[in-house]
């Protein structure tokens, strides 16, 4: 990187670290009234009221995964477990095999008995995914996918490469931060600090798809056997459901 694209870089990074955080202490997160189909959505809703970088997205992933009683659930991507948390849930609910994969350790996370954590890179294990399910005797067919990794064009290419062909006939793919930059706006109008990746995720996508997409607002779109639904708040949150689901 030149020193000039460095040095805007930091200002840009400063300005937005002190816009979200200012906004965010003027705009305190409202109380809000729920009724919930069960104790984890329960338990979900309110893990989502603290503000990340993904909890907007956390009652989605839960109702989108459940609704289709999923057998086999992948994450790629598990850091401090706020996905794991919604997944694991979802894996209770549905008796699901959910599998998390890491490049760090991130093995105490999660309790749930039918959980397994693999620490290595994404594309290393895919390569091997078939036979690590045959010696657990797993059916190598995933109904979700979840992918929160790099966020880097290519790596996210590569992801969808070597994924792509172990999704069952009736599975959805969720990707999230298909909607990144230096300011990530929540539901809500606060602020969270992200960074440029050049539109990685969604670029991988709309490769994947041959089209393009406006990742700035929500849609609903078709991409060969999958229909797309976009979220553009938190960071952005694409899933890509096979048709006929
Ligand atoms: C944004 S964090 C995941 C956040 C998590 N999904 C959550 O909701 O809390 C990205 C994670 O991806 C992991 N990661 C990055 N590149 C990876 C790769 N090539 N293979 C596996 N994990 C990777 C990082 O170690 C990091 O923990």
């Amino acid at each position: 990187m030149k020193k000039n694209e460095c040095d805007t870089n930091f200002v840009k990074r400063l300005f937005s670290y002190l816009y979200a955080r200012c906004y965010n202490f003027l705009h305190p997160a409202k109380k809000q009234k729920k009724t919930f189909s069960d104790t984890f959505e329960k338990e979900i809703f309110e893990k989502s009221l603290k503000r990340t970088d993904i909890n907007d997205h956390l009652l989605t992933i839960y109702r989108e995964s459940i609704q289709i009683n999923p057998d086999l659930i992948v994450e790629l991507g598990v850091r401090g477990g706020e996905s794991t948390f919604v997944l694991e849930r979802v894996a209770k609910k549905c008796n699901s095999i959910l599998v998390s994969v890491d490049i760090e350790d991130c093995s105490g996370i999660s309790n749930y008995d039918r959980w397994f954590f693999v620490k290595n890179d994404d594309i290393e294990f895919a390569k091997g995914f078939k036979k690590w399910c045959q010696r657990k005797s797993i059916k190598p067919e995933i109904d979700i996918l979840f992918i929160d990794t790099s966020h880097l064009f290519h790596h996210t290419k590569e992801e969808i490469k070597h994924w792509f062909p172990y999704l069952s006939n009736r599975a959805k793919v969720i990707f999230h931060d298909t909607n990144m930059g230096f300011l990530i706006r929540r539901k809500d109008g606060s602020y969270e600090n992200g960074w440029d990746n050049k539109r990685g995720v969604i670029r991988a996508i709309e490769e994947f798809c041959e089209k393009k997409f406006n990742e700035k607002i929500a849609f609903q779109e078709e991409c060969k056997e999958f229909k797309i639904t976009h979220h553009p708040y938190c960071g952005g949150l694409t899933i890509l459901t096979k048709k006929g689901v």
